[in-house]
């Protein structure tokens, strides 16, 4: 018994060999056919030559977002932002922002994503912003923005809004704290009165000069109720210890200063280390860790659209 079960075993083993070769060759057919078919996508993937292509770089890259992020550019949507040209970039969602060989980004859809350089540890963070218009007032994610660009219509007339009040009487009492007195030297203004202001400028200086350190009215921020101007409205306080404690905490009480040194370009106006701007905790500590203006938070810019006529 044992032998013939051995005999038949060795038989049955035989035409066993011979099926599990034919099942190994087929296999390996099978094995081969999808390799290459895997193989010949890949070197069109990184051949780069079609949109199909540029769909997974750009879904390879979604699964992947950077940390060492190093900037910030802000683009409205539907509209462009600039990127450093000498750079390649990529994008991390194309359904949010893409960007073209020239380095120019165009915000498809509100949201954020990264721009990466793949040569370098570059990663910007871009964030596309939607902009809102109520009752003649432009909002830019809940953030009422006022400048050169964007006015307040003459009939806005919201008074020191309480939140900011309260917000800075925090931040006055914790200055005090330290033995620093930082206390509102002015703060809401009409259309009326900012009218006033400007025009006495314009007398004394002329309107070229008044647009680099006074808004005209309408352009003021003191007319939304969410600024203030800490103590002299004078540039000897840029060089007190208060200033340099204000720029320091100002964003833990949700303001920022609003209009930075060697940032004029961007804002319009020439440096105020007095002039706070409330814009709430979370959004100030974001501006304050970037560096940023409020108009290169929001993407926007802060330019009249012609001369004084007033
Ligand atoms: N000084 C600032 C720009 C204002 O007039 O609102
Ligand atoms: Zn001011």
């Amino acid at each position: 018994m044992a032998k013939h079960l051995k005999k038949s075993s060795g038989k049955c083993s035989n035409r066993l060999s011979l099926n599990a070769l034919a099942v190994v060759l087929c296999l390996s057919i099978l094995f081969f056919a999808v390799w290459s078919l895997f193989v010949s996508q890949d070197n069109s993937m990184y051949n780069g030559d079609s949109e199909e292509t540029a769909e997974m770089e750009t879904q390879s890259m979604d699964a992947e977002p950077q940390e060492n992020t190093t900037g910030y550019l802000a683009v409205l949507l539907g509209e462009t932002g600039q990127l450093d040209s000498t750079y390649t970039w990529i994008t991390t969602d194309s359904t949010v922002a893409t960007v073209d060989e020239n380095g120019v980004v165009t915000g498809l859809s509100v949201g954020r994503c990264q721009m990466i350089v793949n040569e370098t540890d570059d990663c910007i963070q871009i964030i596309v912003r939607a902009l809102e218009e109520i009752d003649g007032c432009t909002y830019i994610d809940d953030i009422l923005i006022v400048n050169k660009t964007y006015s307040l219509p003459e009939s806005y007339d919201p008074g020191l809004q309480p939140e900011v009040e309260s917000a800075f009487a925090v931040l006055a009492e914790d200055a005090a704290l330290e033995g620093l007195d930082i206390y509102i030297g002015s703060s809401y203004r009409s259309y009326a009165f900012q009218e006033e202001i400007y025009q006495n400028y314009c007398e004394l200086y002329g309107w070229e000069k008044a647009d680099t350190f006074s808004a005209r009215p309408g352009h003021s921020e003191h007319q939304s109720g969410l600024t203030i101007d800490c103590n002299t409205i004078n540039d000897a306080f840029g060089e007190t210890d208060k200033a340099t404690w204000l720029a320091e905490h100002c964003a833990d009480y949700g303001f920022i200063i609003r209009f930075p040194e060697g940032k004029e370009d961007i804002t319009g106006y020439k440096y105020e280390p007095w002039h706070i701007r409330y814009v709430g905790v979370e959004v100030a500590q974001e501006i304050q860790a970037y560096d940023l203006t409020l108009e290169e938070y929001l993407g926007v810019e802060s330019v009249y659209d012609g001369p004084w006529e007033g």
